[in-house]
């Protein structure tokens, strides 16, 4: 990034700083307008773009454990590549967060995998967490909203709950949104919504051999 402005390399860094503390004071994190206007706009033509037939049904658990399970999600997801664009400068982005992270917080953490999820008017995901503790490598997740002019009415919001079950924070899914949090601690869930909901679900992982087990989501 050669080209880069001083200002926004600086901006980015303090709001990694303001992640980084919100994630060790209260293990999440919602943040605004998190990337720049211009990669989130290409991700929100790229995603609008994209037939039904280009996403599958989300299943819970991987390979062999993968299963369909109409009754906990019924988003339908599509992998990223980094063959295509608007999702190459997504995953760049992610890699600065990764390294921002490891800095800050020495998480460790190693790669990262995301996909798009659409959310048909009425889908929903239940409470969840995204890893099990000790039989995944998913560590940090994180969650990016693609969707313009959401308003109260369009539902869709993700509440983040705390240990003790309370909700701690309910999350519209307005475009330009990140949320960011641990994956194994925080129990998370989509509410239906009225409209079409797009976001784009991905997890930091840390490179532990623990391919025989399973990951949870997706
Ligand atoms: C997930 C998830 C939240 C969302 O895919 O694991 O919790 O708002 N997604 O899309
Ligand atoms: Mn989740």
């Amino acid at each position: 990034m050669a080209t880069e402005p001083l200002d926004s390399a600086q901006s980015r860094e303090a709001m990694f700083d303001e992640l980084a503390a919100a994630l060790s004071e209260r293990g999440y994190a919602v943040i605004q307008s998190a990337l720049p206007s211009r990669i989130a706009s290409l991700l929100q033509q790229r995603v609008a773009s994209l037939d039904d037939s280009a996403f599958r049904p989300a299943g819970v658990g991987r390979q062999q454990a993968y299963q369909r399970d109409d009754f906990v999600r019924s988003d339908h997801i599509r992998w990223f590549s980094d063959s295509e664009p608007s999702e190459a400068g997504y995953l760049a982005w992610m890699e600065m967060l990764r390294v921002g992270i490891n800095r800050r917080l020495f998480l460790g953490l190693f790669d990262y995998e995301c996909h798009f999820a659409r959310y048909a008017p009425g889908s929903f995901y239940k409470k969840h967490v995204d890893a099990f503790r000790g039989r995944s490598n998913r560590v940090l997740s994180t969650v990016f909203y693609l969707n313009p002019q959401w308003g109260s009415a369009d539902g869709g919001e993700l509440l983040i709950y705390s240990g003790d079950g309370q909700v701690e924070a309910s999350v519209k899914p307005t475009m330009g949104t990140l949320v960011v949090f641990l994956s194994e601690t925080v129990p998370h869930e989509v509410l239906p919504a009225a409209r079409l909901r797009h976001s784009i679900a991905g997890w930091f992982r840390v490179n532990a051999s623990l391919g025989a087990n399973i990951d949870p989501p997706s």
